[in-house]
């Protein structure tokens, strides 16, 4: 029996892949603003945005490591032969970043709330999706707030390098591989 191989990623990964990117795009461009609260500001309602980023980071993390776990079932098809061998490498780094990204920032983000706490107490009545105040976590003595912010602004790095070459190989290469990743 033959088995053709599939052009495109199957439907799992695609709706994961872009309900991950809008909410990761959300959180990189406009989550520092989420975690600030902003002046004339009341607590409970610094407390209500901070939740929303520790919920939306929290199920970045959760569907990410899901994610990670259906690549490794299902692997992703094959690439188009024309490629060439650094554009491979290149697009495999990105992603490999991505998946640190993805599954690194949610963690250095909770690394760093107990300084935030330490900063505005108020910030200890943050919770997860409305469930469960947001266990703090331990001091390991890394930069946790410095790595977060760092991971950030690589973030958007990452999303900028992404994004242009899709383009590229849409509208330049012409190699259809957007397709892979478009249920249309
Ligand atoms: C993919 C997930 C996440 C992204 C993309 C993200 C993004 C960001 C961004 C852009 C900032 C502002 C950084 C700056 O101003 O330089 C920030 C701050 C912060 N985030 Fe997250 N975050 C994520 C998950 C989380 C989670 C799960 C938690 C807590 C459980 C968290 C806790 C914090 C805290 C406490 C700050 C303030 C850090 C400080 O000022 O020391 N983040 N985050």
């Amino acid at each position: 029996m033959h088995t053709i191989a599939r052009s495109r990623y199957d439907l799992v990964a695609m709706t994961l892949h872009w309900v991950i990117a809008v909410m990761l795009i959300f959180m990189v461009f406009f989550g520092g603003d989420l975690m600030r609260g902003g002046t004339d500001v009341s607590a409970e309602r610094k407390v209500f945005l901070a939740s929303l980023h520790v919920s939306f980071g929290t199920i970045i993390l959760l569907l990410s490591v899901f994610r990670l776990a259906w690549r490794l079932i299902n692997p992703p098809p094959p690439l188009p032969a024309t490629m060439a061998r650094w554009e491979v490498a290149l697009g495999k780094a990105t992603h490999l970043a991505f998946y640190a990204m993805m599954t690194g920032m949610p963690v250095t983000g909770w690394l760093s709330l107990p300084s935030h706490v330490a900063r505005h107490p108020y910030y200890a009545e943050t919770s997860i999706v409305g469930l469960i105040l947001t266990p703090l976590a331990p001091d390991l003595g890394l930069p946790a707030g410095r790595l977060h912010s760092l991971g950030a602004k690589l973030g958007m790095v990452l999303i900028g390098l992404h994004v242009l070459a899709a383009l590229k190989h849409q509208f330049f290469d012409r190699n259809g591989l957007l397709r892979r990743m478009s249920p249309l």
